[in-house]
């Protein structure tokens, strides 16, 4: 495994076939200054982690790609078209699930496609389908509070997958879940990854969480936000999840980010 780093000097980096690119984007919130000229490209089929202290501007981020927040300055392009706000192609999981508390796993599953006016047989197909790739089959019929936190937070991938997105925004999402859970979320995202060809953008504040699922890290600096560092973790994903974590080059690689944290946040 190498690492290659890219330093804030190499920035913005151009590269074709990105799903999303962020331009120039600035947000200031009155006076609180959180996003400072921020230039990133998300390869599509990849998944790029934002990785920075708590309060930096990640949420903002990603709610600005989503379309949800709008910058103060700046341009966000989705299949190279400018965003003005929210669309079908962008899916935000967040952090609390935001599932409704009364409606099944199939309703919420199948609540995107039902918004865009898919008759029944056919959304409630499709939702199948996804509930099944998240592992939840049996339990199209129970409402969120008869699931376990990482139950909930799978529902609520497999609603951002039904509506078929190519881009998948997801922020913090295994921040509720216990640690063994958490673990076994991180395998489950490695395995949609690969299977599903969408672009990932995902937020954490765990180095190894981050070091673990990305083909990317982005870390930003301490507000007023910026790009500090570009890390590309190569991990040999052949091996199994407990050969990972022992990976000499896993372990350097956890080991220079939280060098580099301790650099640009410091
Ligand atoms: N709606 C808002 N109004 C005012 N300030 C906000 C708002 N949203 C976020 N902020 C501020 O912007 C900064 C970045 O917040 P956020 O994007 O949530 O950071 P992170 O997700 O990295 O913890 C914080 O200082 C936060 O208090
Ligand atoms: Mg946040």
């Amino acid at each position: 495994m190498t690492v290659s780093t890219a330093s804030i000097d190499a920035m913005p980096r151009i590269q074709t076939d990105s799903a999303v690119e962020v331009r120039s984007i600035c947000k200031t919130y009155g006076e609180v200054e959180a996003l400072r000229l921020i230039d990133l490209d998300f390869p599509r089929g990849k998944l790029t982690t934002l990785l920075g202290p708590s309060g930096c501007g990640k949420t903002t981020l990603l709610k600005i790609i989503a379309g949800l927040v709008e910058p103060t300055s700046g341009e966000v392009r989705v299949n190279g078209k400018i965003i003005t706000g929210p669309g079908p192609e962008r899916a935000f999981v967040f952090q609390d699930f935001a599932l409704m508390p009364w409606a099944t796993v199939m309703r919420n599953v199948a609540f995107g496609l039902e918004l865009k006016g898919m008759g029944k047989a056919e959304r409630q197909s499709i939702a199948r389908h996804y509930i099944a790739e998240v592992g939840l089959t049996g339990f199209e019929d129970k409402y969120p509070h008869e699931l376990s936190g990482g139950m909930r937070q799978r529902v609520g991938l497999a609603r951002a997958f039904a509506v078929n997105a190519d881009v998948l925004l997801l922020d913090e999402p295994f921040s509720a879940v216990d640690e063994q859970n958490r673990r076994k979320f991180q395998e489950d995202l490695l395995q949609l990854v690969e299977k599903e060809r969408k672009t990932f953008i995902f937020v954490t504040h765990s180095i190894e969480e981050a070091v673990y699922v990305s083909d990317r890290i982005v870390l930003l600096s301490r507000r007023p936000s910026r790009v500090a560092q570009i890390i590309e973790p190569r991990i040999d994903r052949t091996v199994s999840p407990d050969a990972i974590r022992r990976d000499q080059g896993y372990l350097d690689t956890v080991e220079e980010i939280w060098q580099g944290l301790k650099h640009y946040v410091d």
